[in-house]
């Protein structure tokens, strides 16, 4: 491709504005360090979105599409939206869609972790996942993207980093608890990284062909 249809279509993207349903500060350094300067990231404050959005659906993916709706119902924009659980396989997939909840409406990882630690005494099976759904409403329509990552709930808690159930998960293949790893490390496996970058896959690619059929 010549260099300067390359620029050109580097710098459409770039001005693309985009809302991230999300008011989550950890989430949103965690996303601009995915997506990079590529796209001009507004926040639901940005866009003066300051109620919670609800969260009522039965599993990840309908709670992921529901608050994309509600913003782009309300606004209009290009939006997303992400929703994540963690599937625990002793415990039938709990906490799940329940995860941020489960110990109670004020969402204290703190009892949510020993909530879990205490289902899963005396427990051999500790294999558990991060699964991350994004739903994307783009030009009016839907896209869902997944992201997982499989890995072990361990005893007690490690590490000051992160957020959630971190302090309590090792990833396949590691030694360190996603608490302490640095963020750079978490998001290069992260179930949420993974689901970010299809869809970062998805609006560049999706750019590319937009630019082909108006050619
Ligand atoms: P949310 O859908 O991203 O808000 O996630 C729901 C809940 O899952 C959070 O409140 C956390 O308890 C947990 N969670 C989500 N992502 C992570 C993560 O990357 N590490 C640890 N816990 C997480």
């Amino acid at each position: 491709m010549p260099d300067f249809e390359y620029f050109w279509l580097r710098n459409k993207i770039y001005f693309m504005d985009i809302v991230f349903a999300s008011n989550n500060p950890h989430k949103v350094r965690e996303i601009k360090s995915i997506l990079g300067n590529s796209f001009t990231l507004l926040s639901l404050k940005d866009i003066n979105i300051e109620e919670d959005i609800p969260e009522n659906e039965p599993l990840i993916e309908g709670n992921a599409l529901s608050k994309a709706q509600y913003v782009n119902n309300a606004t209009g924009l290009n939006v997303f939206a992400d929703d994540t659980g963690l599937e625990v396989e002793s415990l039938n997939g709990l906490p799940g869609v329940h995860s941020a909840r489960f110990a109670g409406a004020d969402k204290d990882s703190s009892a949510n972790i020993e909530k879990l630690l205490s289902m899963l005494n005396g427990k051999e099976n500790r294999k558990a996942r991060f699964r991350t759904v994004i739903a994307l409403i783009f030009e009016k329509k839907e896209y869902l993207f997944e992201g997982i990552v499989t890995g072990t709930i361990i005893n007690e808690k490690r590490g000051g980093e992160g957020f959630g159930y971190d302090p309590v998960f090792i990833p396949d293949g590691k030694t360190l608890t996603f608490a302490e790893m640095e963020l750079s490390e978490k998001n290069s496996i992260s179930h949420r990284a993974k689901a970010f970058e299809k869809l970062r896959d998805f609006l560049y690619r999706y750019s590319l062909s937009d630019n082909k059929e108006k050619r």
